[in-house]
């Protein structure tokens, strides 16, 4: 999607950090924004933000949990009521959810899943026919993580939603490029943003049997505790993610840092393949596991750039 002035974009978790930074991108490209977001100080702090760059106009704010389906239909006719068909939809309302394994707890899963993936979910299930029945296209952006490739210690929630949400983008790319909707997964690395204080965004619900508690209130501090992170802005990341989108990048990577971190667990999946002669017949048989096209057009794309 090249052209965007004077397009609209809906952005979940738009009142802060990253999604924040996507969204000042848009308004810097003449497009409108719905800020969607379950905290309502954060809506209100990113308003006066846009209001003092007399940006003011471009912005509409809606206070929506993702994990709200009935809400996110209401949000979605408000938005069209605030500024028509919307054409960019990013996915990107998060939380940080941490801690063993062995303390996990079905809240934890619940909450953790729900949000992190269920969120992403609903966004394309409200969205996807609206955008459909408008006819002109589109682009959707899914925010995973570098942890939904490689996986971080003691987070098998948040990496198991990531690499979930990277697998929907893989998957919706092909199956949504003949309506000319793009996808991309959205890989950020470190990124200094607010993300550390959304324990305090668990619903009652999901307190009373977690086993993740006194987990987060330590990892918290710990995060509240590093001074000067060399973390990306949310500014810069949010221009990468507008870039990719311009250029329909199925992947949105941000940190070169972790390359070949990357490479390694491709080597590691190729080196334990059994080593054997193939079997034609089967590979012939099963084409869509022998080679998706997604893949040779990416690589294509990076190497004419
Ligand atoms: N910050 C990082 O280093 C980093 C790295 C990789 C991926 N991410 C991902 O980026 C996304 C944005 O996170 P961030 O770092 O900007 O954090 P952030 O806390 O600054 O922003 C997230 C926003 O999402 C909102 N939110 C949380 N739950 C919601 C819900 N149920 N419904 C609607 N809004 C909700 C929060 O209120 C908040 O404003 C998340 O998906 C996160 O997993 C962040």
């Amino acid at each position: 999607m090249n052209e965007l002035n004077g397009r609209v974009a809906f952005v979940t978790g738009g009142g802060s950090g990253i999604g924040l930074g996507i969204a000042m991108a848009c308004v810097n490209r003449g497009m409108n924004v719905v800020l969607a977001d379950v905290q309502q100080e954060h809506l209100d702090g990113a308003l006066s933000h846009f209001q003092t760059q007399g940006q003011g106009q471009r912005v509409h704010a809606i206070r929506l949990d993702v994990t709200d389906r009935g809400a996110y239909q209401n949000a979605a006719s408000e938005t069209e009521g605030a500024f028509g068909k919307i054409h960019l939809l990013c996915n990107n309302a998060g939380i940080d959810i941490a801690g063993p394994f062995k303390q996990c707890a079905y809240a934890d899963w619940d909450w953790g899943l729900g949000v992190l993936l269920n969120g992403v979910v609903n966004g394309i299930l409200t969205w996807l026919p609206r955008i459909l029945k408008h006819g002109e296209g589109g682009h959707i952006v899914n925010t995973a993580s570098m942890a939904g490739v490689i996986v971080v210690p003691n987070c098998s929630i948040y990496n198991t939603a990531k690499a979930a949400v990277i697998a929907l983008s893989e998957t919706l790319r092909s199956e949504l490029a003949p309506d000319n909707i793009g996808v991309s997964a959205f890989c950020p690395g470190p990124v200094l943003t607010a993300i550390g204080d959304s324990s305090r965004l668990r619903p009652e619900k999901y307190k009373k049997d977690s086993g993740l508690l006194a987990y987060e209130e330590q990892r918290r501090q710990r995060m509240a505790a590093v001074q000067s992170p060399p973390w990306m802005s949310i500014e810069e990341c949010g221009e990468r993610v507008l870039r990719g989108v311009q250029r329909n990048d199925l992947y949105i990577f941000t940190h070169r840092e972790f390359k070949e971190g990357v490479a390694e667990r491709m080597e590691a999946m190729l080196a334990s393949f059994p080593d054997e002669p193939i079997n034609e017949r089967r590979a012939k048989e099963i084409p869509y596991l022998t080679s998706n096209p997604i893949f040779k057009e990416t690589i294509r794309a990076a190497m004419g750039r």
